[in-house]
């Protein structure tokens, strides 16, 4: 596993998402109630980016092209047309700037 400068932590605000390409993987960037969390991009029914295409309500995301929704902490499909969770990753903050591990 390594470690990958993403976005600087002020490109992303509370209750807003980022899609992001980390060495060749699509992720998503979420920042929800303060903490940020980086997960799969692709909705697990029809790919749709996550990130781009989906909102954030509270602590669920919802994919914009179906509404499948994943809770945002463990990436767990929370309804249908979702058929798989989504990956979790470790993301910290260091001097302004956001690291994922993959
Ligand atoms: S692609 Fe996300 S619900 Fe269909």
């Amino acid at each position: 596993m390594n470690k990958f400068k993403v976005i600087s932590s002020s490109e992303i605000s509370t209750g807003s998402m980022e899609s992001v390409l980390v060495n060749g993987k699509q992720l998503m960037i979420v920042k929800a109630d303060g903490k940020f969390y980086a997960l799969d991009d692709l909705c697990s029914h029809a790919q749709c980016s996550l990130g781009t295409e989906g909102l954030l309500d509270g602590m669920t995301i919802i994919c914009g092209c179906h509404g499948a929704k994943y809770d945002v902490v463990t990436g767990k499909v929370l309804s249908l047309p979702g058929t798989h969770d989504l990956n979790t990753y470790q993301i910290e903050e260091k001097n302004g700037d956001l690291y994922v591990t993959i």
